[in-house]
Order: C-alpha cells, then sequence, then structure tokens
C-alpha cells in the first residue's frame, strides 16, 4: 500500500530549544518510518515580518543543520525559496480564498498588533495562510503535524482546497488533516506558567545543543514549588520536569521517581538529577551529529541543494496539473 503523505514546515527564526524538539520536531523524526515525509525550512514565510536579508539565508542553513543533528533525514528535507512552485501557487490560491477569513486569523491579529514601531504590517503578512495552503496542498499531503495554535490556518487550506475542487469541478486536492502529537506543552523551568519559549528571554528556554553543564545548572534552579495548584496536587514546575523525563524516554528514572512522588518521599535534587541526565544525554549525542555535519558543510549544502531540487519536481508536476485545470498558459521553454 502506498504511504501516508506528511508535511510539516518550520520558521528559519532563532534556536532550537527542547520545547520545539519534544513538542514539535521529535515527532517529525518519528513520522519518517512510516510516512513520506516533507519537512520545509519556510524562508518565504519568514520575510512576513520586518528582518534582515543576510541573517535569514544564515538562519536557513542553521535551521537545516539543527534538523539533520537531531535526525530528520536530509532526503525530506527542502528550502521553500528552492521550490518557487509554492509562491506561485500561493497567487493562484490567493484567488481563491475569501480575504474576510484572512483578518481573522489569530496569529495575523497578535502579529500585526505587535508589528514595528513605525506601524507597518506587509501585505504578506496578512497572505501568509494562503502560502502554508500552497506548502501543504502543493504536495497533495495527507497529515499536517503541526501545534493547536495552527488549527485555524489548516482548516482555511480546507477551505481554499474545496473552493479550488468545486471550481474546476474535480476533487483534485486532498483535504489535509491536522495531526497533534500527545506531548503537552514544555513549560519553561525558571517560570512554569509560562511555555518554554526564545522569546521570553534566555532563562525561558533550553537550546537542544546547549552545553551539559549549562544545561545542569539551568535544571538546578528549576522552580518547583511556585504554590500554582491547590494544596496535595503536584505543582506545574514539578510535572514539568516529569515532563522531560518522559519525553526524553527516560522512563526506568521516570517510574522510579513517580513512584517516590506517590509514596510522598519524592527529593527534588534527584528529580531534577534525572530530568538534567535526560537533556544532556540528548544534547550531546546532537552537538556530536551537529559538529559532524558542520565539517563538511557542503556536502550537506549540496545534499540539501540537491534534496530541494528532487522534491520541485513534484511540486512542478502540481502546478502543471493545475494551470491546465485553471486556464494559465502551460508551455515548456
Ligand atoms: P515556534 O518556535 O514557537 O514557532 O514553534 C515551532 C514548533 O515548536 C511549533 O510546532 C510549536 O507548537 C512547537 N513548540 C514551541 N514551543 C513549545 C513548547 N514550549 N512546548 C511544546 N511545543 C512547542
Ligand atoms: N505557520 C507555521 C508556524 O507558524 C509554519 C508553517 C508554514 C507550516 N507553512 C506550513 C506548518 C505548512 C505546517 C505546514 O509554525
Amino acid at each position: 500500500m502506498e504511504k501516508k503523505r506528511v508535511l510539516s514546515c518550520i520558521q528559519p527564526t532563532g534556536n532550537m530549544h527542547f520545547g520545539n524538539y519534544f513538542g514539535a520536531v521529535k515527532n517529525w523524526v518519528k513520522m519518517q518510518e512510516s510516512y513520506e515525509c516533507y519537512y520545509g525550512v519556510v524562508d518565504y514565510h519568514s520575510m512576513t515580518m520586518p528582518y534582515q536579508p543576510d541573517k535569514l539565508r544564515q538562519n536557513t542553513w542553521d535551521l537545516i543543520f539543527n534538523l539533520m543533528a537531531v535526525g530528520i533525514n536530509p532526503e525530506f528535507l527542502f528550502i521553500q525559496s528552492l521550490v518557487p512552485e509554492h509562491a506561485e501557487l500561493s497567487w493562484i490560491f490567493n484567488c481563491f480564498t475569501p480575504y474576510g477569513r484572512l483578518m481573522q486569523m489569530t496569529q495575523f491579529k497578535d502579529k500585526s498588533a505587535t508589528a514595528t514601531d513605525d506601524g507597518f504590517v506587509s501585505a504578506g503578512l496578512l497572505d501568509y495562510p494562503v502560502l502554508q495552503a500552497a506548502d501543504i496542498l502543493i504536495y497533495r499531503a495527507d497529515y499536517v503535524p503541526v501545534g493547536k495554535d495552527q488549527d485555524q490556518h489548516l482548516e482555511l487550506t480546507r477551505t481554499i482546497a474545496q473552493r479550488f475542487n468545486n471550481q474546476v469541478g474535480k476533487e483534485y486536492f486532498v483535504l489535509p488533516e491536522g495531526l497533534h502529537s500527545d506531548t503537552p506543552k514544555i513549560a519553561s523551568t525558571a517560570d512554569p506558567l509560562r511555555k518554554m519559549s526564545k522569546s521570553a528571554g534566555e532563562k525561558h528556554s533550553i537550546n537542544v545543543f546547549e552545553d551539559s553543564e549549562r544545561i545542569r545548572k539551568q535544571i538546578r534552579s528549576a522552580v518547583t514549588d511556585a504554590g500554582d495548584q491547590p494544596a496535595g496536587e503536584m505543582s506545574l514546575g514539578v510535572q514539568n520536569l516529569f515532563e522531560l523525563i518522559k519525553a526524553g524516554e527516560n522512563m526506568t528514572a521516570y517510574t522510579s521517581l513517580m513512584e517516590d512522588y506517590n509514596a510522598e518521599n519524592l527529593k527534588y535534587v534527584d528529580l531534577k538529577a534525572a530530568a538534567a541526565e535526560t537533556l544532556v544525554a540528548l544534547s550531546e549525542q546532537f552537538r556530536e551529529k551537529r559538529a559532524e555535519l558542520l565539517a563538511n558543510k557542503k556536502d550537506v549544502k549540496n545534499q540539501i541543494k540537491a534534496s530541494s531540487a528532487e522534491i520541485r519536481k513534484r511540486a512542478q508536476e502540481t502546478i502543471r496539473e493545475v494551470k491546465e485545470l485553471t486556464g494559465l498558459m502551460n508551455v515548456k521553454f
């Protein structure tokens, strides 16, 4: 039987932290075993907010190396701007998108409200979900693993696909479904009331390539009892440390510490040590792999250019069919 297709994309901004890894990327790695996967580093999307051109290119390559270091197979990886058909399809989709829906998107409302000092909000920011629809539909993806915050964009993707199908009188595009990973949000160790995030400040996230001593230090100072839960219930900080151990699949430690907790003799120092060692073991492995890749930078870049070219052929096939269906010109020059 043919494998189902999975597609997901990530913007090249900043570093990868354990929230991103456990909440999203680890799942991508796992899905490679049973699906035909498409994983994009979406640099066109990163132009929707003010940015610096040379930094964008640098961040794009950094993210490629990071994704490969944590286990993404380069054959499934592509850089969006190396497949310009995404932008072409998004123009066509613009003409199948009710623009009022774009104004209702929460991500647009949030980001446009916090835009820039001079109040500049680009049309690209408004149009972003249409490009996202093109990312997904151009490969006829069945499943899209994303956070719940992307549900609204996926719903719009289905609306666009449906409208397109109706207009051309053919069930051409598959209506994709979201896949939510079962890992709950990872919280900041410094403030378990908020999610681990790079934008909140340095102490609120732990980079997956962080050196071991700094990880240990950060976990040692993790907040455990912030009085955020009713008496007798596990505090959010303690829950989060357990969650990190479980997400890192250190199940022996997890079970034994949970037994201690249930017997009311859990020592936070032991819980923290186990959480730290779980993350340290992962980061050591990731750093080693990343160093190997960086030692062969040129080869790796060529490999990604080649995989993007390969993936591009599939995108071109879709564009050809879409042009046929929509009355545009299809000439091979
Ligand atoms: P962001 O860097 O916020 O754009 O997120 C990239 C991906 O990582 C998205 O799929 C998020 O759902 C996921 N993610 C980000 N932060 C966390 C977190 N603290 N816990 C779990 N998943 C997260
Ligand atoms: N909008 C997504 C985010 O903010 C990133 C993204 C762009 C995406 N294109 C996509 C996710 C296609 C899934 C599928 O995280």
